[in-house]
C-alpha cells in the first residue's frame, strides 16, 4: 500500500517549537505518542553532554573540583524539581527512575508498614498498571485489600461513589491526575480534600499531568507526587518523588547500599536523612542534569504558551476525529489533556497502528498499560493520539487523512 507522504512544508507548518527537536530532522515525522515518551530538545541533549564531557563524577563522595561540580549539579537538579512541582523544600524530592519507581517506593516504605487485615487502598478505574500493581502486591503481603472508585462512559471519575467508597478503613488513596489511556484530568484538589477530610493521604500519578499542566504540590495538598523525566522532554530512568515531609521522615528506607547512611557497622547502620535515605547507590547523575534541563526549557516556555499550543491542538483534533466514520473516541472526558484514545469499525487497533506507522506518523496502539480501562470500555485496546510540545495542526491533518484513506482501504 502507498500513503502520501507528508511534506516539510505541511508538517511543520504553524510550528514554534518543532525545530528545537533534533530528531525532526526527519522531516516527515508526525509524532503523536508523547504520552509514551515524549522527544528531547536540543537544550537537553546538549546539557547532558556538556556535564558528561566537563563535569562527570560520581556525587557527594569526592572532594575534587570535578565531583563537586557534579554534586552541585545533581542537587541543583533537585532544586529544579521543587521548584516545578511547587514544593516547600529541596528535601521534599526524592530522584527515582521514575513514575513507577516512586510508587513503589510509597508503597513499600510507607504503605506496607501501615497496613494489615480490614485496612484499604482506594484507587480508581483510570490506573495506569504502575498505580496497581505495587497495591495489589503490599495488599497481598499484608492483608488489607485494594478498592477501586468506578468511572462513568466519559471517562470521569465518580465523584460520589469515590466519596463514598472513603471509609473508616482507608489507609491511602492513590490516583492519577491524568489518565494515561484516556486523557482524563482529574478533580486533584477536591480528591483530597475529600481524603484528608477523612484523614487519608493521598498519592497523585502526575506522569500524564506533569507535560500539560502547571504542578502546585502545596495547592494540591496532596501527600505524595510522583512523574518520569522522559514524559516531560526530559531522559529515561529519571523522575521523582514529592512528598510532605512529615512523611519522608516517617518512612524507613526501601533499598539499602551506598549514600543512604550516616555511618555502618556489622552491629548497627544509622541512615542519612530523607531525600538520601532514599537514594541508595548512585543515581542517574546525567539524567537529574537532562531532567532540569528539561524544567529549564518549559520553564522558558511558559505555561501560558503551553497550554494554548496544546488546547488549540485539541480543539482542532477533537471534532475531526470525531467526525470520522466508524471512528468511536474512547473517553470523551469533560476535562481532557495531551491525548485521544480511539478504536475504528472492523479493524484492529495494531492494525491502525501499522498503517499509520507507514505514513511516519507514530502513535501507540494497545492497551496502554491500563486493562482495567480497556475492559470498562469493552475493548481490547486503542490507538492512542498524544500531544506535544512539537506537534502542529499539520500533524493532525495528516493523522485524519491517513486515518480516512485507511478506511477507504480496509474497505476495498
Ligand atoms: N506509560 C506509558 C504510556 O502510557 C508508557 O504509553
Amino acid at each position: 500500500m502507498k500513503h502520501a507522504a507528508v511534506s516539510k512544508e505541511t508538517a511543520t507548518a504553524g510550528c514554534t517549537r518543532r525545530d528545537d527537536f533534533p530528531v525532526f530532522a526527519d522531516p516527515g515525522l508526525v509524532y503523536l505518542d508523547s504520552a509514551a515518551s515524549a522527544q528531547k530538545p536540543a537544550v537537553v541533549l546538549d546539557a547532558m553532554r556538556a556535564f558528561d564531557a566537563t563535569s562527570y563524577a560520581n556525587i557527594h563522595r569526592g572532594v575534587y573540583a570535578l565531583s563537586e561540580r557534579a554534586t552541585a549539579a545533581y542537587e541543583g537538579a533537585r532544586g529544579k524539581v521543587r521548584g516545578f512541582l511547587h514544593a516547600d523544600a529541596d528535601r521534599e524530592i526524592v530522584f527515582t527512575r521514575g513514575a513507577t519507581e516512586a510508587v513503589n517506593l510509597v508503597a513499600n516504605s510507607f504503605a506496607r508498614p501501615r497496613l494489615g487485615p480490614g485496612d484499604e487502598i482506594l484507587i480508581t478505574h483510570l490506573e495506569h498498571h504502575a498505580n496497581i500493581v505495587p497495591w495489589q502486591m503490599v495488599c497481598a503481603e499484608t492483608g488489607a485489600q485494594l478498592r477501586v472508585a468506578p468511572i462513568n462512559d466519559r471517562g470521569d471519575l465518580d465523584l460520589d461513589e469515590f466519596a463514598a467508597l472513603l471509609g473508616t478503613h482507608t489507609r491511602l488513596v492513590a490516583f492519577a491526575h491524568v489518565s494515561n489511556a484516556l486523557g482524563t484530568v482529574n478533580p486533584v484538589r477536591e480528591m483530597t480534600a475529600l481524603a484528608h477530610a477523612r484523614g487519608v493521604p493521598v498519592l497523585v500519578d502526575g506522569a500524564q499531568a506533569v507535560p500539560h499542566l502547571p504542578v502546585d504540590v502545596q495547592d494540591l495538598d496532596c501527600d505524595f507526587y510522583v512523574f518520569s523525566g522522559h514524559k516531560l522532554y526530559g531522559p529515561t530512568g529519571i523522575g521523582a518523588l514529592y512528598a510532605k515531609w512529615e512523611h519522608l521522615e516517617s518512612m524507613p528506607p526501601w533499598q539499602g547500599g551506598g549514600d543512604m547512611i550516616l555511618s555502618v557497622s556489622f552491629d548497627k547502620t544509622i541512615y542519612a536523612e530523607a531525600p538520601r535515605k532514599f537514594e541508595a547507590g548512585t543515581p542517574n547523575i546525567t539524567g537529574a542534569v537532562g531532567l532540569g534541563a528539561a524544567i529549564d526549557y518549559l520553564t522558558a516556555i511558559g505555561w501560558p504558551a503551553i497550554t494554548a499550543h496544546e488546547e488549540d491542538l485539541e480543539a482542532y483534533a477533537e471534532p475531526q476525529l470525531a467526525a470520522i466514520e466508524g471512528l468511536r473516541l474512547i473517553g470523551t472526558p469533560a476535562v481532557r489533556a495531551g491525548l485521544f484514545s480511539f478504536v475504528m469499525d472492523g479493524i484492529h487497533p495494531h492494525d491502525v497502528g501499522t498503517f499509520l506507522a507507514a505514513d511516519n506518523i507514530a502513535v501507540r496502539s494497545g492497551h496502554h498499560c491500563a486493562q482495567p480501562v480497556m475492559e470498562r470500555f469493552g475493548v481490547p485496546a486503542t490507538t492512542r493520539a498524544s500531544l506535544g510540545l512539537y506537534n502542529t495542526r499539520a500533524d493532525v491533518d495528516a493523522l485524519v487523512s491517513a486515518l480516512k484513506r485507511m478506511k477507504e482501504f480496509f474497505a476495498a
